[in-house]
């Protein structure tokens, strides 16, 4: 806002830019933002200041050189896959990821000419054979969704880069508090903004991250060009609930790792999932990569398969069945039948996602309170 309005003053808060279009005093002025990188802003969809300043905090963030903001995690996805990757390429991904990135790589890219091969990320010898086939991206996620193995982000960066592969990593269920994959070699960091960081449940989001300078008009380009850009509210909400991710993640950690050992107790449950547990296979992994805390995100394997689920659903009402996660207080989804709705029966069985298996996205709430609403489910 101008100085006739404000003043010397200026907003504590930084104002939502909520304009898609930008006025621009003349066509020098216009030339010196498109071709000399002047400050300034044109078109929404190309650039907005509510994104540049979440992009650039997130960046911090994540030690990375740059941010782009993308209007969801899969778009933050799209843009990496459409700056890096050329029609006839491989893409080497991990053989645990969210559903809808396996559809995106398989059915979607495939249309594409792109060939995407799944590796168990957790075994380096399966990678490095796999990586043979010089894949163009090696993409895997810090902490998988849902059973959370934990993926030694370093080792795979050296795997990847002695192959010339890059890697990639969505570190959405991590966040930047418990690990930065930039710090561990990664080439592009990615995140779900909807989740944790923005953590209110009230935001769509995504985050690229990067070192290499000449990646980052590639990004911006297919940001555009695909119409993969933010809206300036999005981001404004996101920068509020980035001011205290750290506070939250903590506090949603040491309620996960409690809530997962007293779960563990409890009758009905057949198997609890947390990397911070003896029986997890990924704890010393886990131990390796995250810092402060084993995540906000558990499963458990309820005896009963779909019918215990029901019925904990509706037993347990103050944990809402409500299919994401981050959320200030804790929430339930199933897997089977929500993110990996699509991954066929045969392949939910061999990451062993049963129809039993429920996961808890972990509030900031008191402990106390969640395990009364669990034990009401349980019974
Ligand atoms: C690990 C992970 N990555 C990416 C995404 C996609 O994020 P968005 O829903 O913001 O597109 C999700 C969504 O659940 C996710 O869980």
């Amino acid at each position: 806002m101008s100085k006739q309005f404000l003043g010397e003053t200026a907003p504590l808060v930084p104002p939502i830019y909520q304009s898609s279009v930008y006025t621009i005093p003349d066509l020098d002025a216009l030339d010196a933002i498109m071709n000399d990188g002047e400050p300034g802003f044109i078109y929404a969809r190309d650039a907005h200041p509510n994104a540049k300043r979440l992009g650039q905090l997130l960046a911090q963030a994540e030690t990375a050189e740059w941010g782009v903001i993308t209007s969801s995690g899969m778009a933050a996805i799209s843009a990496i896959v459409l700056a890096t990757v050329q029609q006839g390429q491989r893409i080497l991904a991990s053989n645990r990821l969210y559903g809808r990135t396996v559809q995106l790589f398989t059915q979607e890219l495939g249309r594409f000419g792109v060939t995407t091969e799944y590796v168990d990320a957790n075994d380096l010898v399966a990678v490095e054979i796999a990586l043979q086939k010089k894949p163009r991206l090696l993409f895997v996620e810090t902490m998988s969704n849902p059973l959370v193995r934990v993926v030694d982000i370093a080792a795979l960066a050296d795997l990847a880069h002695k192959h010339g592969c890059l890697l990639v990593v969505d570190n959405t269920f991590a966040t930047p508090v418990l690990t930065r994959p930039m710090e561990l070699g990664a080439d592009f960091v990615m995140e779900s903004l909807t989740k944790m960081i923005a953590g209110h449940s009230d935001v769509t989001l995504g985050f690229v991250g990067g070192n290499d300078a000449d990646m980052l008009p590639a990004i911006n380009t297919a940001v555009s060009i695909w119409g993969l850009a933010s809206n300036p509210f999005d981001c404004w909400l996101a920068e509020r609930g980035l001011a205290t991710l750290d506070l939250r993640m903590r506090a949603a950690c040491k309620n996960a790792e409690q809530l997962a050992d007293w779960l563990a107790e409890q009758p009905g449950v057949l198997r609890v999932w947390y990397p911070s547990r003896d029986d997890h296979p990924d704890l010393a992994v886990a131990e390796r990569v995250l810092d402060g805390g084993f995540g906000h995100m558990l499963c458990i394997e309820l005896e009963g398969g779909r019918d215990a689920v029901n019925r904990f659903m509706h037993a347990a009402p103050g944990i809402p069945f409500s299919p994401s996660l981050g959320h200030s207080s804790t929430t339930l989804s199933h897997p089977a039948t929500t993110s990996h709705r699509y991954t066929s029966p045969a392949e939910r069985k061999r990451q062993g996602i049963t129809d039993g298996l429920i996961r808890l996205s972990v509030g900031v709430e008191a402990l106390e309170g969640i395990q009364a609403e669990m034990a009401k489910g349980l019974a």
